[in-house]
Order: structure tokens, then C-alpha cells, then sequence
């Protein structure tokens, strides 16, 4: 009865795993032909038309409080809209959005936004640089990367708004739920508010 119950439970996660798996699999075909990849980045601007409305035409978000989607790593974004469809990553209305996806689009989609330009949204002082950088180089850039770029499975944090960036944190903080099994959920409880809005002060700056 048990392990019944436990199947129906795992289950889904699995179907889940290997669809993700499998949109894995088809970006890195794309990536590995230019002609496939240039279809794909082509398909996937057409199909982002309503994404286009918060995140921006070229990824870059219009609102503070949303996302740039430009540069943003493409397996990471193939990662977050399965997050999203199952509910491990909790935002209602990005739900609905990915379930609305399948796995084509969501394919294009990601090599669209990750092959466009994230714009730095703030200049700060030389004294806020240095601050900042000292947060960024001794508490994140070993899994952020140095220049905040991340890496396949990591997202880039450079260039976004810092008020999506700290709300971010926040939500790391007090609604984990929100974003279970992250490894953000222990960075937070060691980072001092303080320094949290000085290092997203900071990231926002970056190109
Ligand atoms: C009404 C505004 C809105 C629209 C339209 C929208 N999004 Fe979002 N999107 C958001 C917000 C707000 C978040 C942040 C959610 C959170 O806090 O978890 C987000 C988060 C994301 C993320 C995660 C980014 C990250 O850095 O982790 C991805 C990927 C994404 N959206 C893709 C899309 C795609 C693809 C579409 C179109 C099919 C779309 N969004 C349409 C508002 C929007
Ligand atoms: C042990 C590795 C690790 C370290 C160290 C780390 N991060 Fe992360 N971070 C991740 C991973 C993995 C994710 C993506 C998973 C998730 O959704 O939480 C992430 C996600 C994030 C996000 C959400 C990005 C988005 O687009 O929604 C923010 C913001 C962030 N990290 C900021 C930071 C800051 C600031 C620091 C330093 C104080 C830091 N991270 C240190 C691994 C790390």
C-alpha cells in the first residue's frame, strides 16, 4: 500500500525529470547546427510576443520588479518554466505562462532570450562598486561566476533590476516555499540585509 502510494507520488516528477531531460537534449541539437539554431532563435522571437510585454522586446524587463530574460543561461530558463508548470517555483501567473508552452516552445524561446544583450540598469559610485564587489566576490561569485554570468544551470544575476533582485531574496527569506530545494535558501540566513541591498546594488550595475 505503501510503496503504491509512493509511486503515484513519484511518478509525475519522474515524467517531469525526463521531459526536462529531453528539452535539454533538443537545445543542444539546435546549438550544435547554425542554421537549426538561427530557426529556433527565429521561432522562438515570434512565440515570446506576449513575454515581450513585462520582460521587454529584447529581454530586457520593463518594470523594476521583473526579470531580464537577455542573457539570461538557457537550460537554466528550460529549468524555471518546468519549476514554474509544476508549482516548485511558486508565481501563479508564470505558471499558467509556461503550462501554455510546450516543449518546442520553450526550447526557442530560451535560445531567443539568452542569445540577446542585458543592459546594466544602474551607474553607481566607485565607493558602492567597492562595497559591493566585496560582498559579491566573498558570498556568491563561486557559484555566480566572477562576473555574475553564471554558467548552464547557474542564472546570471548581472544587469538585473535590483529591486527584482532583492525582492528575490526576500522570498528566499520568509516564503522558501516559494522556491523550494534552492541552494539560495542557506546563502540568505547568512547574508545581513544591509549587504543584501549593497550587493544588489551592485549586480544591477553589471553588464
Ligand atoms: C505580466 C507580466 C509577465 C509576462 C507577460 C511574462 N512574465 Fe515571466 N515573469 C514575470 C515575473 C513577475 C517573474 C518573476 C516571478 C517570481 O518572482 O518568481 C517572471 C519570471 C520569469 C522567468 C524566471 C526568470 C529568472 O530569472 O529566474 C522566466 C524564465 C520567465 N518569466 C519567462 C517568461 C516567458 C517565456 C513568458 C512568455 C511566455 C513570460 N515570462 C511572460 C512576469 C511576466
Ligand atoms: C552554492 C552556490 C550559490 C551561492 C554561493 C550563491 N548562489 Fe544564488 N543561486 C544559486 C542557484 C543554484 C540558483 C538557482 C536556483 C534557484 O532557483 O534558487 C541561485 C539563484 C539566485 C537568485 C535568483 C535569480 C533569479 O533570476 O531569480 C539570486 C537573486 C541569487 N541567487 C543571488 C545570490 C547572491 C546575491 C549570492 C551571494 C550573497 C548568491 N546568490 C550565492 C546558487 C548559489
Amino acid at each position: 500500500m505503501r510503496y503504491i502510494l509512493l509511486s503515484v507520488l513519484f511518478v509525475p516528477f519522474t515524467l517531469y525529470a525526463d521531459e526536462l531531460a529531453k528539452m535539454n537534449t533538443m537545445l543542444d541539437a539546435r546549438r550544435a547546427s547554425p542554421a537549426l539554431l538561427e530557426e529556433g532563435i527565429a521561432a522562438g522571437e515570434e512565440r515570446a510576443a506576449v513575454c515581450m510585454f513585462c520582460h521587454g522586446e529584447t529581454g530586457n524587463s520593463r518594470r523594476d520588479n521583473i526579470p531580464n530574460l537577455a542573457a539570461q543561461n538557457a537550460k537554466y530558463m528550460l529549468k524555471q518554466f518546468e519549476m514554474f508548470a509544476t508549482g516548485q517555483r511558486d508565481n501563479s501567473f508564470m505558471r499558467e505562462q509556461a503550462k501554455k508552452l510546450n516543449s518546442e516552445d520553450r526550447v526557442n524561446i530560451a535560445l531567443f532570450f539568452s542569445s540577446q544583450k542585458a543592459k546594466p540598469r544602474s551607474e553607481i559610485s566607485p565607493d558602492q562598486t567597492t562595497k559591493g564587489s566585496k560582498i559579491f566576490m566573498a558570498q556568491c561569485s563561486g557559484c555566480h561566476g566572477k562576473d555574475g554570468h553564471g554558467n548552464e544551470m547557474i542564472p546570471r544575476i548581472a544587469s538585473q533590476p535590483a529591486r527584482y533582485l532583492n525582492k528575490t531574496l526576500d522570498i528566499y527569506r520568509t516564503e522558501p516555499e516559494k522556491r523550494s530545494a534552492s541552494p539560495m535558501l542557506g546563502i540568505v540566513s547568512t547574508l545581513s540585509k544591509a549587504d543584501q541591498v549593497t550587493v544588489t546594488v551592485y549586480l544591477s550595475s553589471l553588464r
